[in-house]
């Protein structure tokens, strides 16, 4: 294994390429991430980088937001088949007969397909839903495709939030995650504060101390006083905390895994590398208006 990463890295060197990986990688892939974080992280470390190669290890529409940004860099992925299944939920005909029906501004969660982001107003991530939704010059808008986001949005934004599509609109690793599995762990670890990513559903949001994307879920034990924490969202980013914060607890949800995450390993790498494939490939005409929500969220967030 540590062979394997070796090669990797050295690989990646000689060839031009930064590693860039997202949050719920496994502990191999953090291990020769140049650079870890979230998907708002990623995506604005990509448009300041000088690199012009860029190995992306994470889903399909985390790479394609770094391409739509970096029209000229090449953005190669190891697993051309690791997407999310709730980005796919959304597709630009429903933005649009949602846009028709209710003439507010659509704004998309970056979890959502190039295509899809053609047709919004605005775009978020997890970390700045809440502030975009806030500066937004509306007090309805429309939301997709995590509904679990948009009702936190909108407990917080005190806006009418039209989730679209609606009830299938979540992402199975954290809406399936019930009250009753963090109970649980509050029982065998009672001075545990619980920390819970956004797309958790409602129930298990009020039974958290603290709710955040994962960038932020790092951020937050720094300041606190506690050295236990429940952490609500993909397995995983435990192996981030954990190397942080060596001195503090971090209790793992078992069955969260996003298997699609899980699609990348040390061998696709290296083959990724050798043949340097799958190259992302956003067509301009779709890349030019998939970038509008995007650079509308950058000005907002300014
Ligand atoms: P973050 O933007 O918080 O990293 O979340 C991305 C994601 O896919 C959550 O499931
Ligand atoms: Fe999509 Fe959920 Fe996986 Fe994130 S954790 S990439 S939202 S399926």
């Amino acid at each position: 294994m540590e062979l394997l990463k070796k090669k990797i890295k050295k690989l990646a060197k000689e060839k031009g390429y930064i590693i860039l990986a997202h949050n719920y990688q496994s502990r191999d892939i953090q291990e020769i991430a140049d650079y870890l974080g979230d998907s708002l992280q990623l995506a604005r470390l990509a448009t300041r980088i000088k690199d012009e190669k860029i190995l992306f290890l994470g889903v399909d529409f985390m790479a394609e937001t770094i391409k739509i940004l970096n029209p000229n860099k090449k953005v190669i992925v190891p697993a051309r088949s690791a997407t999310c299944p709730m980005a796919n939920s959304l597709t630009s005909e429903l933005i649009i007969a949602a846009k028709k029906k209710y003439n507010v501004p659509f704004v998309i969660y970056v979890n959502s397909t190039a295509q899809s982001k053609m047709y919004a107003d605005f775009a978020c991530t997890s970390a700045n839903a809440v502030e975009i939704v806030k500066k937004i010059d509306s007090d309805t808008v429309l939301f997709g495709p995590d509904k679990n986001l948009a009702s936190y949005v909108a407990e917080k934004t005190g806006k009418k939030i039209i989730p679209v599509p609606g009830e299938t609109g979540y992402c199975y690793v954290h809406n399936y995650i019930t009250k009753e599995d963090v109970l649980e762990l509050k029982k065998k670890y009672p001075k545990a504060k619980v920390i819970s990513h956004p797309e958790v559903s409602k129930e298990i949001r009020e039974i958290s101390d603290y709710i955040g994307s994962t960038s932020q879920m790092e951020k937050f034990p720094k300041l606190d006083k506690g050295n236990k924490y429940i952490v609500v969202t993909e397995k995983d980013m435990v192996v981030k905390l954990r190397k942080i914060y060596p001195k503090k607890m971090f209790i793992q949800i078992d069955g969260a895994i996003c298997n699609n995450m899980k699609k990348n390993n040390l061998k696709n790498i290296l083959l990724a590398l050798e043949k340097e494939q799958f190259e992302v490939e956003v067509p301009l005409e779709v890349s030019e208006k998939a970038k509008i929500p995007i650079k509308n969220m950058f000005k907002l967030m300014e």
